[in-house]
């Protein structure tokens, strides 16, 4: 399947999770931290945020959200 990542098309597998499909588009930077730091995935887990990013429109965290045909993802920055 194919969503967009920061609006460049990215192919998927079925059944993965936003967080996987970043890390595997070879950068797997969420989000920027206050302090300007990149964060990427962590827990995997859904407790430590660093996966939040903006997912159609909605801040949502990438590892507890599965892909979809089309979905729009953006990096927080
Ligand atoms: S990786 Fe920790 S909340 Fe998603």
């Amino acid at each position: 399947m194919i969503i967009y990542l920061d609006r460049r098309a990215l192919t998927v597998p079925d059944g993965v999770t936003v967080a996987a499909a970043v890390a595997g588009s070879g950068d797997d930077t969420t989000r920027v931290s206050c302090t300007g730091a990149e964060r990427a995935p962590f827990c995997g887990l859904g407790i430590c945020q660093d996966c939040r990013m903006t997912i159609d429109g909605r801040r949502r965290l990438a590892c507890q959200t599965l892909c979809r045909e089309g979905m729009q993802v953006e990096r927080t920055r």
